[in-house]
């Protein structure tokens, strides 16, 4: 069996933090969220996996490299415009072959323990599988009526008026018979070869197509507000450790649930779990709350901060309110000036978001 990741699209509802950087490469509990769904596959027991790639290709081969990190072999695969999941099916016949196949959208997080499903698929009759969660606003999703049984009664694309609250998550197993499908359909409204449409395809030519319904939680970080609750998640999921050569002064308080990464330096301050904190950050005179993941090569000094998501290089200080549900890009300075007037002085990137209390 193979793997296949898409790792397209420009991520705009991210910006400004996707103008400078692929949104599949911006970290949850200080890994990259890609770098999840290479692992995930690799559990599963999945040696080859292609890497569909889009306007960000050199950036992801090269965070991503040849995959011999992971013990995977990784082979790219650009796609020259955005022309949808099932138009990505297509441009990756050649290097997918006769095998059986995974496909994991590179921006969606779920609860660990799908490589089993994976694993189960390899060995069975079934031309594909797809998954299934519920949801509170399915319309946004590709949406799936079942019947009693269990079997598929009907998919659709972001349906106006949805049938069930079931959507189809970004994980979806295919056997060959899925190339025929993704030919035989018609590009939808939005311009795009839905992969809905293929394996509704696949669904009315009497192929076999299995649904499981996921319980646990699953995340499409799509939004800003969604990289927080994927990165709560993961905190929460994680098996927290302290690296021998993190040092922790003795007048700072660190909890249990709390992962400090090598070379960090914590001074009088409270670190509160479940939360991580990057290589050779420092953290002095400083909070930081639940729900946090501060990246590498940060400094933060006299300041408050918890669910909130600090990627690398950035620098926070002396501001008396805490924050929180924040995103901070790499190499921010949030802080304080002495100067005249006293005012709020900020430089901030296109589509950026600044909220006063
Ligand atoms: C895509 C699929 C949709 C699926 C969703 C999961 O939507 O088209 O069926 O439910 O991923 O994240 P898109 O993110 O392209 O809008």
């Amino acid at each position: 069996m193979k793997g296949l990741i898409l790792s397209g699209g420009k991520g705009t509802r991210l910006y400004p933090l996707t103008y400078t950087r692929a949104k599949q490469l911006i970290p949850v509990a200080n890994e990259p969220v890609l770098f999840r769904v290479i692992r995930a596959i690799r559990d599963a027991g999945i040696s080859e996996i292609g890497v569909v790639t889009g306007d960000t290709d050199a950036e992801i081969r090269a965070a991503v490299g040849d995959g011999s990190r992971w013990g995977v072999r990784v082979t790219f695969i650009p796609q020259e415009s955005p022309a949808g999941l099932a138009h990505a099916v297509k441009i990756s016949q050649d290097y997918l072959g006769e095998d059986r196949f995974v496909m994991f959208l590179g921006d969606n997080v779920i609860e660990g323990g799908i490589s089993t499903l994976i694993e189960q698929f390899a060995h069975s009759e079934w031309n594909s599988q797809i998954v299934l969660t519920r949801v509170p606003d399915p319309q946004h999703f590709g949406v799936a009526e079942l019947n009693e049984d269990g079997s598929i009664k009907q998919l659709i694309e972001k349906p106006s008026d949805p049938q069930s609250d079931l959507a189809l998550v970004g994980i979806y197993m295919f056997d060959a018979s899925v190339f025929d499908a993704v030919s035989g359909i018609e590009p939808s409204r939005r311009g795009e070869l839905e992969i809905t449409d293929a394996i509704q395809w696949l669904v009315t030519h009497g192929y076999g197509v299995r649904a499981y319904v996921h319980r646990g939680w699953w995340i499409d970080t799509g939004k800003p507000l969604d990289m927080l609750s994927a990165n709560a998640h993961v905190l929460d999921e994680m098996n927290p450790g302290v690296d021998a050569s993190a040092e922790v002064a003795s007048d700072s308080e660190v909890g249990r649930r709390v992962t400090l990464q090598p070379g960090v330096q914590i001074r009088n301050s409270t670190v509160r779990g479940p939360s991580i904190i990057g290589k050779n950050t420092i953290i002095e005179n400083a909070y930081v709350g639940p729900y946090t993941s501060i990246y590498h090569d940060c400094v933060l000094t006299n300041c408050e901060i918890e669910h909130s998501i600090v990627l690398e290089g950035s620098q926070i200080s002396g501001v008396s309110t805490r924050i929180v549900d924040s995103m901070i890009g790499r190499n921010a300075e949030v802080g304080r000036t002495l100067r005249k007037p006293k005012a709020l002085k900020m430089n901030l990137g296109d589509y950026s978001n600044f909220w006063l209390p």
